[in-house]
Parts: structure tokens; sequence; C-alpha cells
């Protein structure tokens, strides 16, 4: 939807020559008495990137933005942007603009005052403040809107009004806390759409919360997956998805059915209630990830490979069938699109073949919380 700015890209060009790393935290760790909120984190974000923060509620995400933001001290560890060590610095020093879980626009004062609050506080002359609030307006495509007050704004128009507060200031680092939690499904599919390109069009270093997978996986250029206030896994959406580091990480992203089990000598899977895979893995007791579409519905052709399956659920979502399904003793998921009518339903036997050359064995390590 939405222009890019020349100007803030030349900005971003006379930034301090520090190489690619913009963003860049280093053990860090965070205690409120006993409960640790933070532990060990260490994570990075390059020129331009878009680092998405994704885990469980209270795994600590919301902790490690306001730290790299200013707002909560690390009680170990360090934060650097741009190379220069930030730890100890207030927010105003440490050039980042942040968009509140809940926006936080200023009631009393119209879109175009809450976009040029920083600006005066930084005591801009009136003439620079206005363009600048244009120019933001323009970005975000609601110029028409600069006299409203927040409360006559749709939760769509809230959001692009903070984050244009945001990046009014032209931040080095854009920090976004789930910043379409009070958007209905169809609005936040959109939003992040149009987020994405505001942020590819003024290339804006940013760091994204949220506990939302579909967001990481289709936002980000990276995904930091939290469990626990730990770092789980740090990839591409591609590496977090196909290639899950941990059975945490495999069933927070997306669906799929974990089998505990141990390889066998030949390389076969046999899982506790007695369901066996065929493959080449490596020997020894493991966790089996097998996603929906490993599983398909037997072809006359495949008989020598089917396994008989028990349907215990059926879920339709219009597009496909979601079914859960008793195979050997374990519950596989998978999803087909049935014709309609036809939908399976509770205690139907179906045939069907898994896909074993996709299916990855994660080897047991001691248990994480
Ligand atoms: N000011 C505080 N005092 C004490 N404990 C806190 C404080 N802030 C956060 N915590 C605790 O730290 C942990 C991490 O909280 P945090 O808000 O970072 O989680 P989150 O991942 O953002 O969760 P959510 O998805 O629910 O927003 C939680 O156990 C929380 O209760
Ligand atoms: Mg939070």
């Amino acid at each position: 939807m939405l222009a890019s700015s020349k100007e803030y890209e030349n900005m971003e060009d006379t930034a301090q020559d520090v190489g690619d790393l913009v963003v860049q935290l280093q053990s860090v760790s965070r205690h409120y008495g006993e409960t640790v909120a933070v532990a060990n984190v260490s994570l990075d974000a390059r020129r331009g990137e878009l680092v998405c923060l994704l885990g469980p509620s209270g795994c600590g995400k919301t902790t490690t933005l306001r730290m790299v933001a200013g707002f909560v001290e690390p009680t170990s560890g360090t934060i650097s942007i741009n190379s220069i060590n930030m730890t100890h610095q207030p927010p105003y020093r440490r050039d980042t603009g942040m968009v509140f879980q809940s926006y936080a626009l200023f009631p009393h004062m119209t879109v175009a005052e809450n976009i040029a609050f920083g600006l005066e506080n930084l005591k801009w002359p009136r003439a620079e403040r206005e363009s600048r609030v244009k120019e933001m307006l323009k970005l975000v495509e609601l110029s028409h809107l600069a006299q409203r007050v927040p409360s006559q704004l749709s939760g769509g128009q809230q959001q692009r009004i903070a984050l244009a507060r945001a990046l009014a200031m032209r931040p080095a680092v854009l920090l976004l806390d789930e910043p379409f939690s009070n958007l209905d499904a169809q609005l936040r599919v959109r939003m992040r759409e149009e987020l994405r390109e505001v942020i590819r069009g003024v290339n804006v270093t940013t760091l994204f919360v949220t506990h939302d997978q579909e967001e990481a996986l289709t936002m980000s250029d990276r995904i930091v997956v939290m469990n626990s206030g730990q770092v789980e896994q740090v990839g591409t959406p591609g590496e977090i998805y196909e290639a899950p580091a941990t059975p945490f990480v495999a069933k927070f992203i997306g669906w799929c059915s974990l089998l505990q089990g141990t390889v066998g000598a030949d390389g076969t899977f046999a899982s506790i209630a007695g369901l066996r895979l065929a493959g080449k893995w490596g020997v020894g007791p493991g966790t089996a990830v097998i996603r929906p579409e490993q599983i398909k519905l037997a072809t006359d052709g495949a008989a020598g490979q089917s396994l008989s399956a028990r349907v215990v659920q059926s879920h339709y979502y219009g597009a496909a069938t979601r079914l859960v399904l008793d195979v050997d003793g374990e519950r596989l998921t998978m999803q087909e699109r049935f014709p309609f009518g036809r939908h399976p339903t509770h205690g139907d036997l179906l045939s069907i073949t898994i896909n074993t050359n996709e299916i990855r064995i994660l080897p047991s390590t001691p248990a994480k919380s």
C-alpha cells in the first residue's frame, strides 16, 4: 500500500558505519525476585531485518523488548544498538521507536499531535515538525484523519497512527509488541501485510513480538522462538518449520504430532504405543515430528504401505478438514479436502500412508520445561 520514504533511507545511510548488526543482545537476563523472566538471551538483528520474538504467554517476549527499549533494566548481560553499549542508557538515548500492544495513543491529542509528540519534545521547529507529520501520515495513508482524536478511529487506524508516531523519529530500531492483538482475524491479516510493506519501504530494523505462529511465519526474516525465558531456536521461517531443533519448537510452529519412541538398528522408528515407521534415522531414543501434510489417504496402488486409521475427531475448516486419527494406538493429525457431504466422522475407518522421507526424528535430550 505504502510509498517508501527516500529521506528515511538517506538517513539510514548516514548512520554510523557499524557493519551489519544493528541490535545485539548478549547473555541478557532479567529476574524479578524469584521469577526469571528472561534467562541468558542472545540475539541480533541486522540492518533492515525483521526479527520476530515468538513464544507462549509469559515466556519473556515483552520483557526482552522492553529491555531493548530501555524501559526495563537487565539483571545481567549487554544490549548494543549500532555497536554502542546501551545497557544502562535511558530510553530516549537509544534511537528506538516502540509500538505498544494497546497503541498507547494520547487520547486528548489529535492524530497529528500524537505523531508530532516526540518531535516537539526534541524542540523541532514548527515547519519541520509539520512536514514530518505530513510525510508520516502519507506513509500510513491516513492524511485525511490528521485532525481526529484516537476515539474517532478504528483499531486498525489507531495501529497505523501508533506506527507513524514511532517512525516519525526515524529510529534505528522499531519495536512492536503484539501490535495486532486488538484486531479481528481478517484485519490482522491485512494489517500484517501492510506493516510488512511499510517496514520494507523505510528499511528500518525491526523487533516484533507475537505469540501467533502464522504472524511470525509470514512476516519475519528470522524468528527467535522463546520458551520459559530462554531462546529455544533462531532461524528463518523455513528453517523453524522444516527443521525444528526441539519438540517444543515443532509443537509451537504449525500443527504436528509428536511420537516418543526409539530407532532400531535397521533405521525403523517404533513408537511407544507400537506404531512403526520405516526409515533411515540414527539409532536411539527420539521424538518423531509428523506434520499433517505428511499424511495422505492411501491410493489403490499403495496397499503394501498403507496403515489403518480410526477417526477420533473431525474438524471442518472450509478449505480442508482436520482429522485426529488413532493409528496403532498413536494420535496423528492430518488435513485433507473431502468432497461435499463426504467428510469422515468419529469412528470411521480410513486407509492412510505416511511420507516417512519428510519426517524428522529429534534425538532425546534432557527434558526442558
Ligand atoms: N514487573 C514484573 N514483576 C514481576 N514479574 C514480572 C514483571 N514483568 C514480567 N514478569 C514475569 O516475567 C515473565 C515474562 O513476562 P513477559 O511479560 O515478558 O511475558 P510475555 O512473553 O510478553 O507474555 P504475553 O504473551 O502474555 O504478553 C512472566 O512470568 C511475568 O509474570
Ligand atoms: Mg507480552
